[in-house]
């Protein structure tokens, strides 16, 4: 829900960026801070108060992968799929991840803790396989790290 907070702190930044594109990524930040993803809700009223029609701003979200348009869990595991972490075993990493967290990619536990989805490469090509959580990297990945992450997370 789009709190009268959320709109003022959205509204001011009308006063910070002399063009309001400028301001759509900041806007964005505040969303995701504020509900932990992007909803359409929150999108529609990005768009009434800074004056950016709703399409313009959802191609700007399709490019900006690490702002999630749907409802994620806690912990957002997003672990990367491309050529080197391919070559250095993510599909197990994943079928693991999918084994133990009881979900399938794409799918979030019932607990609401874990979302779990696969990226293109994510920059970390030399520590293959990779993942991250909630922004943080994990890398060189193994099952007994996931292990002791997914235990860390779960009690935290
Ligand atoms: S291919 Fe996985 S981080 Fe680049």
């Amino acid at each position: 829900m789009i709190t009268k907070e959320i709109e003022e702190r959205i509204r001011s930044l009308r006063n910070k960026y002399p063009k309001m594109k400028t301001a759509i990524l900041p806007a964005f930040h505040i969303l995701y801070q504020e509900e932990g993803y992007l909803s359409q809700e929150g999108m529609q009223k990005v768009s009434e108060l800074l004056g950016i029609p709703l399409l313009e701003l959802n191609e700007v979200l399709s490019f900006y992968v690490f702002f999630p348009a749907g409802k994620v869990g806690k912990y957002w595991i997003r672990v990367c799929d491309n050529l080197s972490c391919s070559l250095m075993g993510a599909e197990s990493i994943i079928k693991y991840l999918e084994e133990k967290l009881k979900i399938k990619v794409g799918q979030t536990t019932p607990d609401e803790l874990f979302t779990l989805s696969t990226e293109e490469c994510l920059g970390s090509c030399g520590t293959a396989p990779m993942m991250m959580v909630n922004g943080e990297f994990h890398e060189n990945l193994t099952k007994e790290k996931i292990d002791k992450l997914i235990e860390e997370l779960s009690r935290k």
